[in-house]
């Protein structure tokens, strides 16, 4: 048997075969182009994502027998907007979670609609790249095609609507859309009635492992498969990131270091954060999780690259001087789309800080790794300070591939971090996800402890090494209030 995990990511798609033992037999990835018509701007085709995922499962089935293939789940990027009309049509192009365009709808969902309203009935606070500003955005500015809208979809729904022909949502995804009630796991009436929508616009809900349906006709003969195959819920790349690198139940962290950098810490039971700055959204395994979301975080060291004409990341790395680890003296802010955790700011922006005559290009890639896991840990320190005990991590997506950026990691968080076998795992966690909506697992939870394999490497943090990147944190934290009103101005 073999089952198919959907990573519906930012700059690709990436698809991964898994039979029922947790084998990765192929992994596929077909990328797209991200678009940016304004600063601060970030949309996509959904068709592009669709072509790359049915071109994808057929590369990923090719020489095996496609009627062994049972289940499919698709992991998505979160937060997206892909508004569909009457007849399922995409409106206009899908506005993703790292679009900074709605700093107003934002500061009037959390001042005038009050952040206490939004908390009692989502669990959240508004951030810019949630989904519900874009809606109120569209509202304002495109009132004719906001009218039009007869389905919200999340990324991944989108998919999972054109391989079933069934609109639907699951809970950890629908958690980052600001209209969900993460308590009670429901589409919540007093948001969607701010937002000026109803009920009938969203997604049917499902858990992550449960059923949507199985495949259509159409989507069978396109894909090579049986239409009895299952179509799974599925869920945010985060959450389906977490079942396939085993944080699941209670008290586990996952550490995702792609587009975006997010920290997510899993537990069983709705626990409201104190001050919002993290998030509070269902997990994949019917539990909750707390996540933390810098938007730029691989994605700094790709524009680094491309913009010194040095797109070979890791000739990039190779020239950094592990004796210079926790001596840099130039710091980079990672904002390149504005910042989420912990500022909630869409006009913050990158910034190079320290440089002198002798500073070299390596100094600067330096930076960049550093920077991001000093926002990393922005994140970790509001969990630490809420008393939670985080000691080890596991990682995914493509910067825990880094050996050097692993270091650097482990010792700016002061975390022990554990590298699965495969970095891609918001595809594992779907593929697992699949297996256990065919029922080859009673759970979630006892199919990602029996299927994700152990460790492939642990990089453990150095005593020495944390206290020098410990004082760095502290200049690192004094840069953004220094500069924020800089930021405003530009
Ligand atoms: C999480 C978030 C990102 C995207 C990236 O809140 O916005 O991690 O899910 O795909």
């Amino acid at each position: 048997m073999y089952f198919i995990g959907v990573d519906l990511g930012t700059s690709a798609t990436k698809l991964l075969l898994m039979d029922e033992q947790g084998a990765i037999h192929k992994i596929v990835s077909r990328s797209y182009p991200l678009s940016m018509p304004r600063p601060g701007w970030s949309e996509q085709d959904p068709e592009a994502w669709i072509e790359a995922a049915f071109s994808g499962i057929r590369e990923l089935i090719e020489g095996i027998d496609a009627r062994e293939v049972k289940g499919i789940a698709a992991a998505g990027q979160m937060h997206g907007l892909v508004a569909l009309d009457e007849k399922d049509r995409v409106l206009r192009p899908a506005i993703l979670w790292n679009d900074g365009r709605t700093g107003e709808e934002t500061d009037w969902l959390n001042h005038t609609i009050g952040e206490g309203f939004l908390a009692a009935h989502t669990g959240n606070i508004a951030f810019a790249g949630f989904t519900a500003p874009k809606l109120l955005w569209m509202q304002k500015r495109e009132p004719e095609l906001f009218r039009q809208i007869a389905k919200i979809m999340l990324p991944k729904d989108y998919l999972t609507y054109r391989l079933t022909g069934v609109h639907s949502a699951d809970c950890s995804d629908a958690s980052g859309t600001l209209l969900f009630d993460v308590a009670r796991r429901t589409w919540s009436d007093e948001m969607l009635e701010v937002c000026s929508l109803h009920k009938s616009q969203m997604g049917r809900v499902f858990e992550s492992a449960q059923a949507v349906g199985t495949l259509r006709r159409e989507a069978a003969e396109a894909l090579g498969l049986t239409p009895d195959v299952i179509v799974a819920a599925g869920a945010g790349d985060n959450a389906a990131a977490a079942v396939g690198t085993g944080a699941v139940g209670k008290g586990k962290c996952n550490i995702s270091l792609g587009t975006s950098g997010t920290l997510f810490l899993s537990d069983d039971r709705y626990v409201e954060p104190s001050n919002h700055a993290l998030h509070a959204f269902c997990h994949a395994d019917g539990g909750w999780h707390l996540l933390g979301c810098e938007l730029s975080a691989a994605s700094c060291l790709s524009w680094w690259a491309e913009l010194t004409g040095h797109e070979d990341l890791a000739a990039e790395q190779a020239a950094v001087d592990p004796a210079k680890l926790g001596r840099n003296r130039v710091f980079f802010l990672p904002y390149l789309m504005g910042e989420r955790t912990p500022h909630n700011d869409a006009d913050a922006a990158g910034a190079f800080i320290g440089m002198r005559m002798d500073t070299g290009r390596a100094d600067l890639t330096q930076a960049v790794l550093e920077g991001v896991a000093f926002g990393l840990r922005d994140g970790l320190e509001i969990a630490r300070k809420a008393g939670m005990k985080v000691a080890s991590s596991g990682l995914a997506g493509g910067g825990a591939k880094s050996p050097l950026w692993r270091e650097i990691l482990a010792n700016i968080l002061d975390l022990e971090l554990l590298t699965p076998e495969t970095e891609q795992g918001p595809g594992l966690g779907g593929a697992i996800l699949a297996a256990v909506v065919c029922g080859v697992f009673p759970d979630v939870q006892t199919a990602s402890e029996k299927l994700v394999r152990p460790a492939q490497s642990r990089t453990r943090p150095d005593k020495a090494l944390t206290a020098l990147y410990d004082a760095r944190y502290q200049v690192f934290a004094s840069l953004y209030p220094a500069l924020k009103a800089g930021f405003q101005a530009l």
